[in-house]
């Protein structure tokens, strides 16, 4: 019999292509979300629900042990998913991504639900001096540079907490992600890089070029959890990316130029307002990963920004540009600081209505 797993936030960036890549692997899909954001990215082949899933509007807040009948693994995406959301109210940020988080997967354990993978972030290891980058591995100091990097690590601590025989906990750290989704993120670095190049023919560095990143593909990422859902690892803490993808922003800023130039015959320009608003800067090991996921991440950063440019070129035109970039989904807290504005959503980021 199929498995059946429960994806919150299946309308995000990350969830849309997750689940679309679970059905098509024949598990049964339950999708679960509050819709803060849109469906935003109108590209054939690119679509907000996936048939097969079925989608549950709801907030992690309001879930009961009833939520998770019948549910045999749970892949919690959801919650407040970068560094400026998380401080437009630290306390509504905690309380999301930390008591609800752990609450739910409480109730998900007490209800029977075998296996959790949980969607943190390399963000938790915060900064290491540009002087002396050292590569951090799960077991490296952290240094939380933000509320959000902090709500992930405190989650895992309690997560970790709930592991025992019957209970498999995986704390997933992933690295940037790039790359299409339904539910478009251009707040992302490769992601906005290209959409900056492709509308103004030019790239803004607002953060020292020198900063560094690991990086890794939406299906590549998509694929890696679904590892861990096919597979008995070791309840644990795991970097998800590849040691060869980490990055710095100058050099992904040369490869999206170099594309552009190779494609399209191109000139981007380079612009700085460096304002360090981001003090963020990492280099990833993924070494423990690495022996347990051969040929599972396959992308190439400089061809996968090829793709990206192509899906561009092919679905959009520069007449597109002010359509296209007023579309305040594609940045998360400008979205939602719009809704809350508007009252769609209220201060504590419930869905009003
Ligand atoms: N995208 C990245 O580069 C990246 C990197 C590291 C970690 N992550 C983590 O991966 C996960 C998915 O990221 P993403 O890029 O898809 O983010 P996203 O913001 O696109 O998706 C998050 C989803 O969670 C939903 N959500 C938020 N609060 C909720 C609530 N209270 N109840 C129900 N649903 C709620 C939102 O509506 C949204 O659809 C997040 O946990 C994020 O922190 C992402």
């Amino acid at each position: 019999m199929a498995q059946r797993i429960m994806v919150t936030g299946c309308n995000g960036y990350v969830g849309c292509i997750l689940c679309r890549e679970l059905i098509t692997r024949g598990f049964e899909v339950v999708g679960l979300d509050n819709r803060l954001f849109p469906s935003n990215f109108d590209v054939p082949g690119y679509s907000y629900e996936s048939e097969g899933v079925e989608y549950r509007i709801k907030d992690i807040r309001d879930l009961t042990e009833a939520d998770f009948e019948g549910i045999d693994i749970l892949v919690h995406l959801a919650g407040l998913s970068n560094d400026p959301i998380g401080e437009i109210n630290d306390r509504v940020t905690r309380k999301i991504n930390v008591y609800a988080t752990v609450e739910m997967v409480s109730l998900a354990k007490r209800a029977g639900v075998k296996k959790l993978v949980f969607s943190s972030s390399c963000s938790v290891y915060g900064f290491s001096p540009m002087e002396s980058p050292t590569f951090f591995d799960e077991l490296s100091p952290k240094n939380p540079v933000s509320t959000y990097a902090e709500s992930k690590l405190v989650c895992e601590g309690a997560l970790r907490n709930l592991v025992d025989a019957n209970f498999q906990v995986y704390m997933l750290r992933n690295a940037t992600v790039y790359g299409p989704s339904p539910r478009m993120r251009f707040d992302l670095l490769i992601n906005a890089m290209v959409a900056s190049s492709f509308f103004h023919k030019n790239i803004t560095f607002y953060s020292s070029p020198l900063v560094k990143r690991p990086l890794i593909n939406i299906n590549d990422l998509c694929r890696t959890f679904i590892h861990f859902i096919e597979n008995d690892m070791e309840s644990d803490t795991y970097n998800i990316g590849r040691t060869l993808d980490n990055y710095s922003i100058s050099d992904i800023a040369v490869l999206v130029c170099r594309a552009f130039y190779e494609r399209q015959g191109v000139d981007i320009a380079l612009r700085y307002k460096i304002d360090d608003a981001d003090p963020r800067s990492y280099l990833v090991s993924f070494a423990k990963l690495q022996p347990h996921i051969e040929g599972v991440i396959t992308h190439d950063v400089y061809e996968s920004i090829g793709d990206l440019i192509d899906l561009f070129t092919q679905n959009f035109s520069q007449e597109d540009t002010e359509i296209f970039l007023q579309k305040t989904s594609f940045y998360s807290i400008q979205h939602l600081l719009r809704r809350i504005e508007i009252g769609e959503i209220d201060n504590e980021f419930r869905v009003i209505g």
